[in-house]
């Protein structure tokens, strides 16, 4: 009972403190496809890291957009650190085109998607 699959994943979603609203995942639209890994990079690289964010902003590369977003108040993070949300999605979550990192119990994240009107939004530098 106690190794049950459904139990070892609550004890890992506990340990991974994703309580709150975002979620680690690979998902994203259904365009989404393996190739786009190089504009993806390039999307997130688009945020300055001498720049503080607070609120929505979102950086376009091609076909894909690198979103950052917080459920709730921002804690003003630079765009080094926002760089920082971006990278554990090919990192350590292996995901090849489009997918998200929740950071600090899953109150703000970082989501790479694809995009057909790829837009820049928020925070204008
Ligand atoms: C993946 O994360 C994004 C961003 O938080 C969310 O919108 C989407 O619903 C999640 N997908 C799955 C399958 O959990």
């Amino acid at each position: 009972m106690i190794t049950s699959p459904a139990f070892l994943l609550v004890i890992v979603a506990i340990l991974s403190g994703t309580a709150l609203g975002y979620r680690d995942n690979c998902s994203g639209s259904g365009l989404c496809n393996k190739g786009m890994g190089p504009n993806c990079r390039g999307a997130y690289a688009r945020f300055s890291d001498n720049t503080v964010y607070n609120g929505y902003t979102s950086r376009t590369n091609g076909n894909c957009v690198a979103i950052y977003r917080c459920d709730g108040s921002y804690p003003g993070l630079s765009g080094a650190q926002i760089k920082n949300l971006f990278a554990p999605i090919y990192g350590g979550q292996g995901c090849k085109g489009c997918g998200s990192h929740a950071f600090n119990g899953g109150s703000y994240e970082g989501t790479l998607n694809y995009c057909s009107n790829c837009v820049d939004s928020g925070n204008p530098n």
